[in-house]
């Protein structure tokens, strides 16, 4: 059982590529598995954030393999941009990533589809980060998706062609304005980028590394409650971004997957549109917003901020299958007098702990309030020195969820992050 998955149980940005980056040492390979570029996983070290959208976040250790897995879908524009910014140069970088030939396009038509259903949906929109993701994952399970391994044909510019001419149906049902060709300039370079890297069936790679006793970290993308069938649907994004996602999103088998992290932060955040029971419109989740530097990574938008929700967190730990949890940005919520823990909701005047079927059920979150610690926490590396509120705090949370906090992480920066047996 050499793979182990790494994922968020909120609402995406819990801090993966910061822990992802982090654990990079015991592992060989780091395989992202679902999502694109609506992604940004930031990371820090040497006093320098970088912040990743399709690359794994083990990229910045020279004897990793990386591996863009099957189930992610690549715009070569992103990708490029990614690879420029990224420090290393080209020819250490493919040695150390490797792509799946059956990774999905996103094409510059899909941006602008996503675009123009995002604003044909007016008030009921998704909050899209607008990358094209949808569309992609769309044209992927309708059959009409051009992959990774299709650059290599020879007719690939019309096949191209053909695909974005069906887009161009589309979209003269709506009253869309749009400029396809700048952004079809940059889409072909990062074409010509893509095919210096290894296109290959990463599915046999993944195997047989994990066959000879490799250790294998499957990165999640977004967060449990942004999975296509368990988030708060319709306001999630177009994978599954569940532990089942890393089997289909690398084709490995279940029967081989070890640890299940479940990363989540001392509090929730959500950017884009949709439900969030515990969103504070008052000054603490301004306080959080600001403390926390809670701005998106891909987009810049302001997040949402709001107490820790457990009912959320008890159904992600059970469809995921988290055995170990991993918690981030504590140190955000030091000085805090009173830090509130929702652990149950109120639903048509029932208590109850199961989430809602949608965002026309009214929920109302009910909290238990816990004494919060002084202390700045960024500069303790041991478990022990940790304050006395956050031990309990922390203790509170595994007695009520079941399972074990394995790693606190006191700051942005690889090295402050506590690791307990
Ligand atoms: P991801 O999408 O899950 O990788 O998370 P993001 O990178 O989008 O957002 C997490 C943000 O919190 C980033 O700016 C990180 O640098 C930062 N971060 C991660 N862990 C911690 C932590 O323990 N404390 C603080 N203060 N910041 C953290
Ligand atoms: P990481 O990996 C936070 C949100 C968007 C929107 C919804 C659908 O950094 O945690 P999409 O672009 O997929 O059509 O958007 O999902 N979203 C994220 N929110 N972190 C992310 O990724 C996200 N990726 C998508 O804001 O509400
Ligand atoms: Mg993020």
């Amino acid at each position: 059982m050499n793979i182990d998955i790494l994922l968020g149980l909120q609402w995406g940005d819990e801090g993966k590529g910061k822990i992802v980056d982090a654990l990079s040492p015991v592992y060989d390979v780091i395989a992202r598995f679902q999502g694109g570029p609506n992604a940004g996983h930031s990371l820090e070290f040497n006093n320098i954030k970088h912040v990743l959208h399709l690359i794994p976040s083990g990229i910045f250790h020279p004897d990793k393999l990386n591996v863009i897995g099957n189930g992610v879908v690549i715009d070569p524009a992103v990708f490029k941009k990614e690879i420029e910014e990224l420090g290393p140069p080209l020819n250490e970088l493919t040695q150390r990533l490797v792509i799946s030939n059956k990774a999905n396009l996103i094409l510059p038509s899909h941006r602008i589809l996503d675009a123009a259903y995002e604003l044909h949906k007016g008030n009921s929109k998704i909050g899209s980060t607008l990358k094209g993701i949808g569309p992609a994952y769309t044209d992927k399970t309708s059959r009409n998706g051009l992959r990774v391994g299709d650059i290599l044909r020879k007719n690939f510019r019309q096949i191209y062609d053909d695909h974005v001419n069906d887009h161009m149906t589309i979209l003269k049902s709506y009253n869309f304005k749009f400029d396809i060709k700048e952004y079809e300039n940059e889409w072909f370079e990062g074409l010509e980028l893509l095919k210096k890297f290894p296109i290959i069936n990463t599915e046999y790679l993944i195997n047989h590394l994990a066959r000879d006793g490799k250790r294998i970290l499957a990165e999640g993308a977004q967060g449990t409650m942004l999975d296509v069938d368990f988030g708060s649907y319709p306001f999630v994004t177009s994978s599954n971004t569940i532990s089942a996602g890393a089997c289909v999103g690398l084709g490995v088998s279940p029967r081989l997957i070890g640890d299940i992290f479940g990363i989540f932060k001392a509090y929730c955040t959500r950017v884009g549109c949709g439900p969030f029971p515990t969103e504070l419109f008052d000054d603490t989740g301004a306080n959080l917003r600001k403390l926390g530097h809670e701005f998106g990574a891909t987009t810049g938008r302001p997040r949402r901020c709001g107490w820790l929700d457990l009912p959320a967190m008890k159904y992600s730990i059970m469809v995921n299958g988290i055995n170990k949890l991993f918690m981030t940005k504590a140190d955000v919520m030091s000085g805090f007098k009173t830090i509130k823990i929702c652990t149950s909701y109120k639903i048509y005047g029932e208590i109850c702990e199961e989430l809602p079927f949608n965002n026309e059920i009214h929920v109302e979150p009910i909290y238990t309030e816990l004494e919060g610690w002084e202390e700045d926490i960024t500069g303790f590396r041991e478990f022990k020195d940790l304050p006395a509120a956050l031990k309990r705090f922390i203790e509170f949370i595994e007695n009520q969820v079941g399972v074990p906090v394995k790693m606190v992480s006191v700051g942005p920066d690889r090295e402050e992050t506590i690791f307990r047996n």
